[in-house]
């Protein structure tokens, strides 16, 4: 396989270092600063638990600005969005110096028997709460660089987010791993019909795959690169898998139908509109008795102060518009209102992600 070429290489493993520096060894001074403040210490690095929305707000702004008195905290910050921006400055021009092989790597022939399908839909409207979103800051947002599906593999994937450290995922946390653990929430072994909702370029099929050898598998993404991206992953690694691209909030998918509904790394990127029609639209296609398993990062009342901070600055820093509405919303209330039954949220690991959220449609 074409590797990148060293330049890029070492731009991309020093920014993978950086962060790592960053979270792992400046984020608990900052931590220490921000707990030394007298209002922070009377409050406390407990999780804020359940409080009003209000309050928390309240409490997120105090913390927002004993945060940024700490020098510690702002070069962490500095360093994270360093690396943030730089992932594409570097990895883009890295990607560019193999372009040709890049393509080709693309273009040589996989034996698709095994993908399952893929089907486009050019026509499909993109949202408000999507639509332009440079999501992560990546230039153009999803769709926005053709080579973005291998300039992740072979660099940013493995020189950098392979070492955590960055948005909720905590520093040297192994998050493929951490969606087998996901799967491993799910109450059954024995689904017939698995669907995921935002399934990107494939990571959780894989997961789903590996879990449930037997069962039918369909996933819906907007993006195209990463629904193309993923079909090519399909045939490879054989997982069977249906890509549709259509919007999880208003599915082609018949009533009734699935008898498990996953979600990973979705909610934090939709407004509270789409969240809850997304729920709605899975309620609708989960056939009875069936259950279903989200995982994000979690709620702001499991968060203690100065992590909640932390998530909070992914809204304005790293083009993550939804992430704090994300954290303050409940998504247990949200599926109790809709009906679902059983509903439970608990985190996987100590902190508060990764997060489940889990419930059943009714029998
Ligand atoms: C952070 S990625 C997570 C992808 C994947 N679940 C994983 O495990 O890596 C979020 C994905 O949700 C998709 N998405 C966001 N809103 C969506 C919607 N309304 N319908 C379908 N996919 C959506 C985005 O296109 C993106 O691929």
């Amino acid at each position: 396989m074409t590797g990148l070429r060293q330049t890029g290489r070492a731009g991309l493993e020093f920014l993978g270092s950086l962060q790592h520096f960053s979270s792992g060894q400046l984020r608990p001074v900052a931590s220490r600063d921000f707990y030394a403040d007298p209002d922070m210490e009377a409050l406390g690095d407990a999780p804020l638990g359940d409080r009003s929305r209000g309050e928390l707000e309240a409490i997120l702004g105090r913390a927002k600005a004993t945060a940024a008195k700490s020098q510690a905290f702002r070069f962490e910050r500095f360093y994270q969005r360093l690396v943030a921006e730089d992932v594409y400055n570097r990895g883009i021009p890295a990607a560019e110096e193999l372009r040709p092989s890049l393509k080709a790597m693309a273009e040589t022939p996989v034996d698709m028997s095994q993908a399952g399908s893929l089907t486009l839909d050019p026509s499909l409207e993109q949202d408000d709460y999507y639509e332009g979103v440079e999501w992560h800051l990546m230039p153009g947002g999803w769709d926005g660089y053709d080579l973005a599906g291998p300039m992740f593999m072979l660099g940013v994937g493995p020189m950098i987010f392979s070492r955590g450290g960055y948005a909720a995922v905590e520093v040297d946390a192994d998050i493929s791993q951490q969606r087998m653990q996901v799967l491993g929430e799910l109450p059954r072994r024995d689904y017939r019909r698995v669907y995921e909702a935002g399934c990107g370029g494939v990571p959780t099929i894989i997961a789903i795959r590996k879990s449930f050898p037997e069962a039918e598998i369909v996933a819906s993404d907007l993006s195209t690169h990463m629904l193309k991206a993923g079909h090519r992953v399909a045939g490879m690694l054989k997982l069977n898998v249906h890509l549709k691209q259509e919007d999880c909030r208003r599915t082609s998918e018949p009533d009734n139908h699935y008898d498990a509904v996953v979600s990973y790394a979705v909610f934090h990127e939709m407004d509270d509109q789409a969240a809850l029609a997304c729920l709605r639209e899975m309620f609708r296609i989960m056939a009875p008795g069936g259950d279903i398993v989200i995982s994000d990062p979690g709620p702001v009342r499991a968060c203690t102060p100065f992590q909640a901070v932390l998530y909070d600055w992914e809204t304005e820093h790293r083009e993550e518009p939804w992430f704090t509405a994300s954290v303050l919303r409940s998504l247990p209330q949200m599926m109790r209102e809709i009906g679902y039954v059983d509903v439970q949220e608990y985190p996987l690991e100590q902190g508060p992600y990764p997060w489940i959220t889990r419930g059943s449609k009714p029998v």
